[in-house]
């Protein structure tokens, strides 16, 4: 089979990363979470203490973050200038901010090049909200992965017990569903199915089945 390139996007803790991982692995790809790399600019952000509301200074931060990526278990591990930030970029503050850091044109366009350029001359499996319209619009497999706002919420709840937290279920979720509307309805590439693209509803799926559904995709496009 010749390498793919291959798309997943959709809304927030739809179970992108955990299937893109697995994906990748099982294929020889190389994976891509590009959620992680608009959390270590908000990161970056955050620790210079810019008003996250001002565009024109989160841009002047760009040309001084590196980001790159390193195999990792569970868990694929994220630097940030070389300092290991897999687990500060998924704090509440980050995840808060986020959103609104990704709107800013600059931003995008620095991930955007930046994420085509590690796509360039292998096969991928990239998550994300953009992928499948704007970043790998030529993609071959695009795969819009959705679940309902409840059970979204609930995944993030457990993992966040497992993690020590105490934020409610019924907090995870309202933030969700903020963070989705911010995603969606922001001017540049915002959260959208393309066209092209193959929706599947997680909900009530086992991830293995999640994971069978999709390679049975890749089988018929391949
Ligand atoms: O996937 P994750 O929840 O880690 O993404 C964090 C945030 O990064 C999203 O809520 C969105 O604001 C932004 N993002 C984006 N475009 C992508 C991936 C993530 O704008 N391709």
């Amino acid at each position: 089979m010749v390498a793919m390139q291959i798309a997943i996007d959709g809304p927030a803790s739809a179970g992108k990363s955990t299937i893109a991982k697995i994906l990748a692995n099982q294929l020889g790809y190389i994976y891509v979470d590009t959620g992680a790399m608009y959390r270590v600019v908000t990161l970056a952000a955050l620790r210079a203490q810019i008003d996250i509301n001002d565009e024109d200074a989160v841009t002047q931060l760009l040309p001084t973050i590196q980001i790159t990526f390193a195999p990792g278990e569970p868990v694929q591990r994220v630097y940030y200038n070389e300092q290991d930030v897999t687990e500060e970029i998924r704090s509440a503050t980050v995840t808060k901010n986020v959103s609104a850091v990704s709107s800013y044109a600059a931003v995008r366009e620095a991930m955007t090049n930046l994420q085509r350029l590690i796509a360039q001359d292998a096969g991928v499996v990239m998550d994300g909200r953009d992928i499948g319209t704007t970043v790998l619009p030529q993609a071959q497999v695009k795969i819009f992965l959705v679940a309902s706002v409840h059970e979204r919420a609930l995944r993030r709840f457990k993992e966040n017990q497992a993690k020590g937290s105490n934020e409610t279920l019924a907090e995870i979720e309202q933030a969700v569903q903020h963070r989705d509307e911010l995603d969606s309805n922001r001017a540049i590439s915002p959260l959208r199915k393309a066209d092209d693209a193959i929706k599947v509803d997680t909900t009530g799926m086992s991830i293995d089945a999640v994971v069978q559904k999709i390679k049975g995709i890749i089988t018929n496009i391949a």
